[in-house]
């Protein structure tokens, strides 16, 4: 899939590389407009510039690299049209593993404020990848759960697992304290499809009190050739499909005159532009998720009702570590400018998640908690 073509970079940079202008006859200093220097400046600043870089052998050697040298300047800043990565089909796409040993009964002593117990928690897209590693968090840490994905029968699947490891981390609970975990289909881009979504998990869980929305995808297409119906399908799901749920959990919450808490998964891409792969719709899609959470967050302080976003950097999920076992070149590059030298994993996101919806995090609203290794640092 990733065929970054290097001597096609090198070519497109050298083409686009700026050079000083040139001075021109009525630019070079005369008597007369060195006489004029203090007045009128411009041909005579492009002179004086010219001047100074060769005299600085600094800036001398930028200005006059060595044929081909220039290709090399802000190449590692650049995006690369020629990398082109489709969302996978749902029969391609690597499953996810319940993580082991994270969670259970511990005896360390912690502030009960970062507990979920009795509370009911909805995680979007939490069939897979991030949504399902925070879903077990969420149990873990004490709450039922309604996982939502577009795929039902790996949302059942897993929510029965996180059940089991529940049990094999927590020996000895009565059936009536174990979680309440199930699992509900919605394409989140669809709002009939929200509503049935919600309204079955009412039916079941009896109301909402937490949600997280996890369901989102990325692609790579340079901007010019970004086929248009995926750039509808990329926003339906990462922007629209965050703020149905969302709303639709705050009605909630506001017919019932409760407080909540509101997690929206946006990415270090809503902040910083990644290289070398192309993607500006899901760049966008992400700031639009990081500053929907901000302005819900004002629009629904009075209520109660809390609204962060966690954008996380490089994560190594199933999904990305197959695509970077296919394009080693890429995960160098990745790892290469992540301060702490490393991707992160799926579990990283375990506490940050429970502590935004906690009540640890209760005077934390319109946040932007950054769980990328520095990445959005340098
Ligand atoms: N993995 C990373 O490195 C990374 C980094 C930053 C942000 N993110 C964001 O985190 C979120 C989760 O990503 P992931 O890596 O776990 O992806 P993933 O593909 O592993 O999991 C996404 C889940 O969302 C579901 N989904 C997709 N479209 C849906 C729809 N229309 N309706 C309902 N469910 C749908 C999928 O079935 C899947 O279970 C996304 O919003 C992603 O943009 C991921």
């Amino acid at each position: 899939m990733f065929r970054p073509s290097v001597a096609r970079l090198a070519v497109k940079a050298a083409s686009q590389s700026t050079r000083p202008a040139v001075l021109t006859a009525a630019s070079r200093p005369t008597l007369s407009n060195t006489f004029m220097r203090s007045l009128s400046s411009t041909p005579l600043r492009a002179n004086d510039e010219s001047n100074k870089i060769k005299k600085d052998p600094l800036l001398a050697a930028t200005d006059k690299a060595p044929q081909g040298a220039l290709s090399d300047e802000g190449r590692f800043a650049r995006t690369d049209e020629s990398l082109q990565i489709e969302y996978p089909d749902d029969e391609h796409m690597p499953r996810t593993q319940v993580v082991q040993g994270r969670g259970g009964m511990h005896f360390k002593r912690t502030l009960a404020q970062y507990s979920l117990e009795n509370k009911v928690s909805l995680v979007t897209g939490g069939a897979r990848g991030l949504g399902l590693v925070m879903s077990q968090a969420i149990v873990a840490s004490g709450s039922d759960l309604a996982i939502v994905d577009l795929n039902k029968a790996e949302a059942e699947e897993q929510a029965q697992k996180l059940v089991e490891q529940f049990r094999k981390e927590n020996p000895g609970l009565e059936e009536e304290q174990m979680p309440n975990v199930t699992a509900h289909y919605s394409d989140v881009a669809n709002p009939d499809s929200v509503n049935e979504a919600l309204a079955d998990i009412i039916a079941k869980h009896g109301r909402i009190d937490n949600l997280v929305t996890s369901a989102g995808f990325t692609e790579n297409f340079d901007a010019i050739s970004y086929p248009y119906d995926r750039i509808q399908k990329l926003w339906g799901v990462n922007v629209d499909g965050t703020y149905l749920f969302a709303t639709g959990v705050a009605k909630h919450l506001m017919e019932r005159k409760v407080p909540g808490s509101i997690v929206m998964i946006g990415s270090m891409s809503g902040t910083i532009v990644n290289v070398p792969q192309p993607q500006a719709p899901y760049n966008a899609a992400k700031a639009a998720v990081r500053h929907l959470a901000a302005s819900l967050a004002v629009e629904w302080a009075g209520q109660g009702i809390r609204v962060n976003c966690i954008s996380p950097g490089y994560m190594l999920t199933a999904l990305t570590r197959k695509i970077l076992d296919e394009n080693p070149e890429l995960r160098d590059k990745w790892i290469s400018l992540i301060p702490t030298g490393k991707m992160g994993t799926p579990d990283d996101l375990m506490g940050p998640v429970t502590f935004l919806l906690s009540d640890a995090a209760k005077y934390i609203t319109g946040a932007d908690l950054r769980v990328d290794g520095g990445y959005t640092l340098t």
